[in-house]
């Protein structure tokens, strides 16, 4: 994030008087394991990316809000009194959207601004530029109005704001980890009571790639609420049996063995084996970063992998090229999808002195059987949303 060519953007755009601009910035995320299991209220480990969505943003004079981005062409302004009134199908609907929320939870703008949004993540890869946008904006306006900051508050009402105002049914960990992460540490959060805590993520000599497939993850809206949906379904007939069940993701694999039978159909049986296993596997992720037990980590990762391919059917075969091909690479512990799937990201765990020949290997052979052009991003973990402190 370079603030001095953004501050310059700003002003160009908006005219002068560059000291009374604040700067904030939000992380994207990624997910090390628990996938597709924020809405099934379970365990998830995702962390804080060091790169993601920076906002600049000055008061004006009058009660007009207008939205600037270095990324993408559409511009415009809206009335403060408009807000919400109608939408663009632009990024625009995301921090708006934010806006209703705010309004809604006691906290509405009430002043004009000028806004600028500066995004590194690249969209549609599943690395969570939508929540990071999301978050930054609840984040910036709340301290811009004088208002409380609480992290915890800004997810659920970023999340809200995606949900309802945007019309996409994620779960909460995408903008929980966006507002809660901090530096070298992952996030363990319990999904069902947004209970958490900062795990240490220390590799030593490993490193986090993290693999763009560069294939846009065109059907995920549909089937991720289809999956949403096969899980409802599940629930509902265990609960016949179990009450008091909650969530798939309350199971234990020993519980689930014995009601499995109830599902009937199989593709719900799967569905349900992944949520379940998938939970047990964060926990023993957990156990095996605390014990310095990377290669546990690595063998709990391709496994979240293969359940992911096989029983929750959310990979595609961009995926499970780039997973393969990084799996060959000596020095990789362990590989999978991150995040929702249908394309977007892989993350691998990679001994530094193999990166290199990963990034060329994994790249070349990716092209050769896909067509497509891999990226790989060599990342360390961050800091959740915060404002700038004039550090580059
Ligand atoms: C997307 C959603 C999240 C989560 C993941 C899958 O990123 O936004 O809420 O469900 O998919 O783990």
């Amino acid at each position: 994030m370079n603030v001095q060519k953004l501050t310059t953007s700003f002003t160009n755009q908006y005219g002068n008087n560059s000291s009374d601009i604040r700067v904030f910035n939000a992380p994207g995320r990624v997910n090390l394991i628990g996938e597709h299991i924020d809405y099934n209220g379970g365990y998830v480990l995702p962390a804080a990316l060091e790169f993601g969505t920076t906002m600049l943003i000055r008061e004006r004079n009058d009660n007009e809000i207008h939205f600037f981005s270095t990324n993408l062409p559409f511009t415009t302004s809206i009335k403060v009194s408009e807000i919400g009134s109608s939408k663009t199908g632009e990024w625009v609907d995301y921090p708006i959207g934010v806006m209703v929320e705010l309004k809604k939870a006691g906290s509405p703008v009430t002043k004009g601004y000028d806004i600028l949004i500066h995004g590194e993540i690249p969209n549609g890869a599943g690395l969570s530029s939508s929540a990071s946008l999301e978050v930054v904006t609840a984040y910036g306006l709340l301290t811009m109005e004088g208002g409380n900051i609480d992290t915890v508050e800004i997810a659920l009402l970023s999340q809200r704001a995606e949900n309802q105002y945007v019309g996409v049914n994620s779960g909460i960990m995408d903008q929980f980890a966006v507002a809660n992460g901090a530096k070298d540490h992952a996030i363990l959060l319990m999904c069902d009571t947004l209970e958490y805590k900062h795990v240490p993520f220390q590799t030593g000599s490993y490193k986090l790639i993290i693999g763009n497939t560069n294939k846009r993850r065109g059907l995920v809206d549909s089937a991720y609420n289809e999956r949403r949906e096969q899980c409802d379904r599940s629930l509902s007939i265990l609960k016949e049996h179990v009450p008091t069940l909650q969530y798939l993701a309350e199971l234990t694999p020993e519980q689930y063995q014995e009601l499995e039978t109830h599902l009937g159909e199989d593709v719900l049986k799967n569905r349900t084996r992944h949520v379940v296993e998938e939970n047990a596997r964060v926990l023993a992720s957990v156990e095996a970063l605390s014990a310095n037990d990377l290669n546990t980590f690595g063998q709990l990762m391709n496994a979240s992998h293969e359940s992911l391919s096989d029983l929750y059917e959310v990979s595609c075969t961009e995926l499970d090229v780039m997973v393969e091909e990084a799996r060959k690479i000596p020095g990789t512990l362990g590989a999978r999808m991150t995040g929702a799937g249908f394309g977007g990201c892989t993350v691998s765990l990679v001994h530094e002195d193999d990166v290199e020949r990963f990034v060329k290997e994994v790249g070349t052979a990716y092209k050769e059987r896909t067509g497509l052009d891999g990226e790989f991003y060599v990342c360390g973990v961050g800091d959740g949303v915060k404002e700038w402190n004039g550090e580059e």
